[in-house]
């Protein structure tokens, strides 16, 4: 199907869609760092700006539209949550977008906090948006870590059908259990230590930030034998990132491993300083999941 991306980041969304088949037609972001990774690595055809000043008019049509859109508003780890936050209001470009251009389908991510903002009226109101406008909706809370990627990264996904569409989405079945979920000595394994800026394994540069073992997100120790806690996105209060530790708990992830554990491939090199590409591995969408998304887009369309 053709795909409208908006906040597409580095595109592991994206990428997991053209991994199931699909064509991306049109994607925007505005960070420059982001959108030369996502121009070396998918296309071209990443429009770089901030999506306010997008004429609505010169996008073109699609069946799908997605977006991860930015979630600081929603976030848990923001204790002033509000539907009315400033930065939802990108959230309402989404819905704008979506009602403008009347795709089929459309996908949206977002932090689990979105389930619980206001007492789970923001999410009522999300999902009253969206049916206003013409579609079936439907949402779920994914843990990452049941469909093959070595972290437990906890995720919402808001889809939704066209009323008028014959076939409504459905979302993917867990391809794995607690059982079997991947490890991050596994997913790791393989990976020499960093040797430096000139290392022959791209991007396998690591922040310095100090290790610890306290009760707190991103300084906890990691356990090798469980999947990855979250891949973060935001700093560490410092002017840094705050990279998860590595399974020997020696030091922090490199930008690599980190986007190992994101399930980006080997092939797949971040643009920018050591800081923004940690950011933009952190803000995608693993690339495995995004392609189970992908596939069930395709039982769509049969
Ligand atoms: C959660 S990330 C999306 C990650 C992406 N889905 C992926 O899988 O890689 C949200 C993105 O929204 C972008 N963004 C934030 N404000 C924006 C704006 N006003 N216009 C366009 N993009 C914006 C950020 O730069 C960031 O890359």
């Amino acid at each position: 199907m053709k795909v409208i991306s908006l906040f597409s980041g580095a595109g592991g969304l994206d990428l997991g869609l053209v991994q199931s088949g699909h064509t991306i037609v049109w994607a925007n972001d505005n960070d420059i760092d982001a959108c030369e990774t996502y121009r070396n690595n998918i296309g071209n055809h990443i429009i770089c700006n901030d999506i306010e000043s997008i004429n609505l008019n010169t996008i073109p049509d699609a069946d799908v539209i997605v977006g991860g859109f930015p979630c600081q508003g929603f976030s848990m780890a923001n204790k002033s949550r509000s539907i009315d936050d400033e930065r939802n209001k990108l959230y309402k470009y989404f819905v704008k977008v979506v009602s403008t251009k009347k795709p089929k389908y459309f996908l949206a991510e977002n932090v689990r906090g979105i389930l619980s903002l206001e007492k789970g009226e923001a999410i009522k109101a999300i999902v009253n948006d969206f049916e206003k406008i013409g579609y079936i909706v439907q949402y779920q809370l994914f843990n990452m870590a049941n469909y093959g990627v070595p972290q437990t990264r906890q995720r919402v996904i808001i889809a939704g059908t066209r009323k008028d569409v014959n076939n409504t989405f459905t979302f993917p079945q867990p391809t794995h259990t607690k059982d079997d979920w991947i490890n991050i000595a596994e997913a790791l394994s393989g990976i020499p230590e960093p040797s430096g800026e000139n290392d022959t394994i791209p991007n396998h540069i690591y922040s310095k930030y100090k290790i610890t073992n306290r009760n707190f997100t991103g300084h906890r120790r990691t356990d090798p034998q469980k999947p990855s806690p979250t891949i973060l996105a935001r700093g560490n209060g410092k002017g840094g990132v705050c990279a998860i530790q590595h399974p020997n708990n020696h030091r922090r992830m490199s930008v690599r491993e980190s986007s190992i554990i994101q399930t980006f491939p080997l092939s797949f090199v971040f643009s920018g300083k050591m800081n923004s590409m940690y950011r933009q591995v952190g803000n995608a969408v693993p690339v495995l999941f995004a392609k189970h998304l992908g596939i069930q887009l395709m039982e769509c369309e049969q």
